[in-house]
């Protein structure tokens, strides 16, 4: 391969990650501790008022317009001990759940946020299995800690079987809620003592060579230093020293423990991630392995954002760039379209502002102007014919089919449906052998902001009839002919994909098993690669 490893050091230097976790676990505050470490904000609180409120509200036009408002922190970038680091926003509300999901596929790793108090959410369950699957690097930061938790050993054995992830503790907790004293770092053997909002300094920092040395007892009384002891003689028994390797393969996921409100536990977490967290990571794609310090530019679209407001009709697509270096006003290879395309004006977002940059290296997001040439997925290179693979549909699970209203705006409605769903807001079936349009979305917002947009944007009217379906399945056979024929027999379930790819419509968890039981010649796969 003619790799000439060009900008390694602009490589190595670059972190690009998501926080993720369930609605109130901590996200917001955590991202915003990592803001204030790295200089890019000057006061707590600046990014909370940009947050799309969780409980909101069924009102998506409100939702939308603070949506408008998170485009800017849709990525994050700013710089920590040399190192510069893209923190990639997902939205909390779970209606935007796919919108998550594909920012998973932009990063290289991600801090999974559990708040002590509630334990595993159905959230973190979902987003974590798309980790798994793509085995995505995850340090998890348990939150809350100044809070009557959960007992901490009972947390761990939890979330492990829970996300099906083994887990290694780097910090330790001592006590929690109103006798929260700290956490001990086993990693570099030093106690941090507990105060409220600590601005991120190390003075309550204790280093303790022994635990058996007295300085504990004087500390934290004798009874905790003892439980202390005890619970590290345990772990240190079970866990040893994290191997890194274990991590970055996606087997083990570092733990620490803290308080996001109160700044505690943060930084050595912070610092942690910044010494073992992935540097931006060479990628599949459908002709080969695409390394990332090839001198040529690559990268992919993962996530089209669309301003709803009529004086402000512009879409922004977000490219990840995958190798090479992106520049401004140069002509890239748009592959599918096998179009030249260049760009005038690209953001980039250090330091959270939107300002229009000149280039951008592996790891990188550039924010790009959309006139509806872009999709989900949509690879630009410097001419080479590839697509990125490992940007998968995931199953909605709310279905409904698109009823129209008005027989005049037919051809109206046939494109709007077409350019929504390219830009992720929503999939398109349409029914096996009719012509029955089905929208798949996660959340129900989504049918609304379809309907608004149809109207707005196409002139075209519609309503939305609510289907039994509760999962879509893309299937496949080895055998044609079985495949046929069970697409033949359950032909009420059917429908495909806009690639024409077969779906079997589930009623139920188990419709779906009996199925699956009854069928073992066909594959039931809960998500689709957009480019096989
Ligand atoms: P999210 O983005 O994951 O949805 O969570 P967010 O950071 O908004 O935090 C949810 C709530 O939990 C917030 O309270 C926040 O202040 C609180 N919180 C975050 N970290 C900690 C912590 O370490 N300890 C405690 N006790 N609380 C924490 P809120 O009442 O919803 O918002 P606000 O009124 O404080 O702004």
């Amino acid at each position: 391969m003619d790799s000439t490893m060009k900008y390694q050091n602009e490589i190595k230097k670059r972190r690009t990650f998501a926080i993720i976790s369930h609605p109130d676990a901590g996200k917001t505050t955590l991202t915003e501790k990592f803001l204030l470490f790295g200089g890019a904000i000057q006061v707590a609180g600046a990014v909370k008022s940009n947050k799309i409120k969780k409980h909101a509200t069924s009102d998506f036009m409100e939702i939308e317009r603070q949506r408008g408002i998170s485009v800017a922190t849709s990525v994050m970038s700013f710089e920590y001990e040399n190192t510069l680091i893209n923190l990639l926003d997902t939205p909390g509300h779970k209606d935007f759940a796919e919108d998550t999901f594909r920012t998973l596929t932009a990063v290289d790793s991600v801090i999974l946020v559990v708040d002590s108090v509630n334990g595993v959410e159905e959230q973190t369950r979902r987003l974590m299995q798309v980790c798994r699957m793509r085995k995505t690097p995850v340090i998890v930061f348990i939150n809350k800690l100044d809070r009557d938790g959960k007992n901490r050993f009972d947390l761990l054995e939890e979330i492990e079987k829970e996300l099906s992830i083994s887990l290694h503790p780097m910090t330790w907790p001592i006590n929690s809620g109103k006798d929260f004293k700290g956490v001990y770092n086993l990693h570099d053997k030093s106690i941090r003592l507990f105060t409220p909002n600590t601005k991120a300094a190390d003075d309550d920092t204790i280093s303790i060579t022994n635990l058996s040395s007295p300085v504990l007892n004087e500390k934290l009384g004798e009874k905790d230093a003892d439980i202390l002891r005890e619970d590290v003689e345990l772990i240190d028994g079970v866990y040893g020293e994290l191997k890194v390797e274990n991590y970055l393969s996606g087997d083990i996921a570092p733990v620490f423990f803290g308080s996001a409100i109160n700044n505690f536990g943060v930084k050595e977490m912070l610092d942690t991630f910044i010494r073992i967290a992935p540097v931006p990571r060479s990628r599949e794609t459908n002709k080969r392995y695409l390394a990332v310090d090839e001198d040529k530019f690559s990268g992919f679209v993962f996530k089209i954002h669309a301003n709803l407001d009529p004086k402000h009709r512009d879409r922004i697509a977000f490219l990840r760039v995958c190798s090479g270096k992106f520049e401004r006003n140069k002509y890239f290879h748009h592959v599918r379209l096998d179009k030249e395309v260049r760009f005038s004006n690209p953001y980039s977002f250090l330091a959270r502002e939107k300002s229009v940059v000149e280039d951008a290296y592996p790891g990188d997001v550039v924010g790009l102007f959309d006139t509806g040439n872009f999709k989900i997925g949509d690879t630009l290179t410097e001419g080479e014919d590839l697509f990125f693979t490992g940007i998968p549909s995931f199953s909605p699970e709310i279905f409904k089919e698109v009823v129209n209203k008005d027989p005049m705006k037919t051809k109206q409605l046939e494109k709007g449906l077409l350019q929504l769903t390219d830009e992720g807001v929503a999939q398109l079936f349409t029914q096996f052998g009719g012509n029955k349009k089905i929208i798949g979305c996660v959340g129900e917002l989504q049918f609304e902001v379809i309907q608004y947009r149809l109207l707005h944007e196409y002139g075209a009217s519609v309503q939305f009839n609510t289907l039994p379906f509760y999962k879509a399945c893309w299937i496949t056979s080895k055998d044609p002919q079985k495949l046929q024929e069970f697409t033949r027999f359950k032909q009420a379930n059917i429908a495909q994909d806009k690639d024409g790819h077969l779906v079997y419509l589930a009623q139920s968890e188990w419709f779906l098993n009996t199925e699956r039981t009854n069928n073992p010649d066909i594959e039931f796969h809960f998500t689709s690669e957009i480019h096989k």
